[in-house]
């Protein structure tokens, strides 16, 4: 026995030399390996991101290259000189990360794929699916049909009395649910397309996502994985064939697109799994936080329902509902401030060729190829101090002059910021359903509160904390919930 461990020990000290060759040259940025050989910092990267970001960003400063399971990454902290990355699409690539990830989380591999041109068809329907409108499937129908439809459903949330229940799966499922109806089409009540079951796998799927994209998964979690992503692919599997499937346009192109580039049956599946949790994964826990900070901030849950019920008492037989939707500067700056304190992407690319990286100070740094450049904004702009007052405080008026207009000038060390908060990424590779996403929220929250009276059970309760494994996904999620108690509004 002590002999296997001395020499596993031996072996482990060999491949730490054969390893830890790498050393840092002048040009380059701060290295940090961790003592771990192999596997550097990757245990305390996984386990919260931004703690351990910000550790490394008190010891080394603005840029810094750690080294994560093998690979080296190379993180910039500074917003100013975030455009040296973003704008670089030919030294630094965005797709072949994106794959690696996709292989990973969707099991999905397009051998002839244009990414380009399946981004030019979201990016033509965009516009289109705003005025479809996220919560009603048909146009010709009530705004408020999908959102009716699916509360009418019984073991749903909303029932005549008083009730009290959590904020967070609610939340979920009824965005989940909605967004599925109009863009996926499907049926209720009919077991294989029902929204409730594709929301019900895909709350199992989302939770092992992040150990999926990180290969963490253990043998019985892998199993479940795989079961149930197997059952997602059979859910959506008529999802864009046809007119008949009650899917959007934007969706039956998507899907028409794949046969025409030869995909498969079953790789068609895949990318629509995808497709749902690119669409969907960010919503639903976005409306949340906005909820719950409403709940929680009694004096912007005023002011946003102010706002909303000038809209209600315009003519609506003049004006559709979509078109008073557009013009709502406090919902948007509380949303806004939502984003900023609960999105947290990586944006993150690989570097192609060698490149030289000067950062708005005029330092130049030497990024090698092979390694990946990580953006991390959530740290700074959207946390600094010295960019927000209070970051932690959700103030719904932070993005709002005292004449109501929309106020754009943040600064950091007397600069003026293009990135004063960075919830869609930017730039060549920036979100493309930006607009969509924000209309889709906005709708949402406009209906919950215009049907339902809600507010907190215990009104001294404060916001949840985050789970701090999802730092890197994307929108954050609770560790924890809001008990609310609600009851249908009677003046609608
Ligand atoms: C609150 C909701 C959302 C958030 C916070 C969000 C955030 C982001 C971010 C940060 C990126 C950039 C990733 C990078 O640069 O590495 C991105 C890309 C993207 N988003 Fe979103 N997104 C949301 C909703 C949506 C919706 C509803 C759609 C679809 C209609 C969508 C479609 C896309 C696509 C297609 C890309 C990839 C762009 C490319 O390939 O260059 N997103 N999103
Ligand atoms: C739907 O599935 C449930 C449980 O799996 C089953 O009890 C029910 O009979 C099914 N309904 C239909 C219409 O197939
Ligand atoms: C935190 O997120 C991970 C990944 O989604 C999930 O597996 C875990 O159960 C979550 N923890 C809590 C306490 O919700």
């Amino acid at each position: 026995m002590i002999w296997t461990i001395l020499l596993l020990v031996q072996g482990m000290l060999l491949l730490f030399v054969l390893v830890s060759k790498r050393s840092r040259s002048e040009k380059e940025p701060p290295l940090d390996k961790g003592v771990i050989p192999w596997l550097g910092h990757a245990l305390e990267f996984g386990r919260d991101a931004a703690k351990f970001l910000n550790r490394m960003k008190v010891k080394h400063g603005d840029i810094f290259t750690v080294r994560v399971a093998g690979r080296y990454v190379t993180v910039l902290l500074d917003p100013s000189s975030y455009d040296a990355v973003i704008e670089d699409s030919v030294s630094l690539d965005f797709t072949r990360y994106a794959q690696v990830l996709m292989d990973r989380i969707f099991s999905l591999r397009i051998p002839h794929h244009n990414p380009a041109v399946e981004k030019a068809l979201t990016k033509q329907y965009v516009p289109i699916l705003i005025t479809h409108s996220f919560l009603c499937g048909q146009p010709k129908n009530s705004c408020t049909c999908t959102l009716i439809r699916l509360t009418a459903t019984r073991n749903q949330m909303f029932f005549s009395t008083c009730h009290s229940t959590t904020t967070y799966s609610p939340s979920l499922s009824l965005s989940l649910r909605a967004g599925y109806l109009t863009l996926f089409g499907g049926e209720l009540n009919n077991n294989r397309t029902d929204p409730t079951n594709v929301y019900e796998e895909y709350r199992k799927f989302d939770n092992l996502l992040t150990k999926m994209a990180r290969t963490t998964l253990k043998p019985e979690e892998k199993r479940t994985a795989q079961s149930v992503r197997g059952r997602l692919w059979e859910l959506l599997a008529p999802a864009g064939l046809g007119e008949g499937s009650g899917s959007s346009p934007w969706l039956r192109d998507y899907r028409h697109l794949l046969q025409e580039e030869g995909v498969d049956e079953e790789t068609q599946r895949r990318a629509l799994l995808l497709q749902l949790w690119a669409t969907q994964g960010n919503v639903g826990p976005a409306a949340f936080w906005l909820l719950g900070f409403l709940l929680t901030n009694p004096e912007a849950m005023r002011a946003v329902r102010r706002e909303f019920s000038s809209i209600s008492e315009q003519d609506s037989a003049q004006c559709p509902l979509l078109d008073r939707l557009q013009h709502t500067p406090v919902f948007d700056s509380a949303l806004e401030e939502t984003l900023r304190l609960s999105a947290a992407p990586f944006i993150t690319r690989e570097v192609v060729q060698e490149k030289t990286l000067q950062m708005a100070n005029g330092h130049k740094y030497q990024l090698r190829r092979g390694d990946r450049v990580c953006l991390f904004p959530f740290i700074s702009p959207q946390m600094d101090p010295e960019i927000h007052q209070e970051p932690q405080r959700f103030k719904y008026e932070r993005f709002l002059n005292q004449d109501g207009s929309v106020k754009n000038d943040f600064f950091k060390g007397g600069r003026r910021l293009k990135y004063y908060t960075m919830p869609w990424g930017a730039g060549t590779n920036g979100c493309v359903g930006k607009r969509f996403a924000i209309s889709s929220i906005r709708q949402f929250v406009y209906l919950v509160l215009s049907h339902l009276e809600l507010e907190l059970c215990d009104s001294e309760a404060q916001m949840p904390e985050v789970n701090t494994s999802r730092f890197g996904f994307g929108m954050l999620q609770p560790e924890g919930d809001l008990a609310i108690r609600y009851k249908p509004r009677h003046s609608h």
